[in-house]
């Protein structure tokens, strides 16, 4: 069985939560392939772009993805890059996947004091609003649906998922 639904969007845009709160509503499991490539490297997210750069992270988080759309039947978030890969966005096709939406303001307040990014270290908002031009087609094109998470809270856009996933 595939994943019931994955989610897709920009750092900022709440994936890991609104798996966690989607998964509670719908009684499946919550898996987020950013912990599985730590989890696998042993180490975080930051020190493989600073210790391994770019080009790996991507290389294991094309497989981590492609193991986890293979394997894993609940929710599942994506790494906000994940997109970037055309054999990824190949894999994605046929799948219920949510384009979680988000402006920089709100992306700015969810950022602002969690987990490490290492895209965003140097001037994040002009990192994060320049990403976001270079991928809003990305994430369009994969996408199943999209939900706008502005001035929204966590709940109110889990239950939108859940109620999108329902029909
Ligand atoms: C990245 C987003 C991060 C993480 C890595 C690269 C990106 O995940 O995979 O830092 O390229 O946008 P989140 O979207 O969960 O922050």
């Amino acid at each position: 069985m595939p994943p019931r639904v994955v989610l897709v969007g920009p750092p900022g845009s709440g994936k890991s939560t609104a798996a966690r709160l989607v998964a509670e509503r719908l009684d499946l499991v919550a898996r987020d392939t950013d912990d599985d490539i730590s989890e696998r490297a042993g180490t975080s997210i930051s020190d493989i772009f600073v210790e391994q750069g770019e080009e790996t992270f991507r290389a294991l988080e094309r497989d981590a993805t492609a193991a986890a759309i293979a394997d894993h039947t609940g929710v599942l978030a994506l790494g906000g890059g994940a997109v970037l890969d055309d054999a990824t966005r190949e894999r994605l096709k046929g799948h219920t996947v949510v384009f979680l939406d988000v402006g920089i303001k709100d992306a700015a307040t969810r950022i602002g004091f969690n987990r490490d990014r290492p895209l965003l270290i140097a001037n994040p908002r002009a990192q994060w609003i320049r990403l976001m031009e270079a991928r809003r087609h990305l994430y369009d094109e994969v996408a199943t649906a999209r939900v706008d998470t502005d001035g929204k809270s966590a709940d109110e856009v889990a239950d939108e998922i859940a109620t999108l996933v329902h029909s």
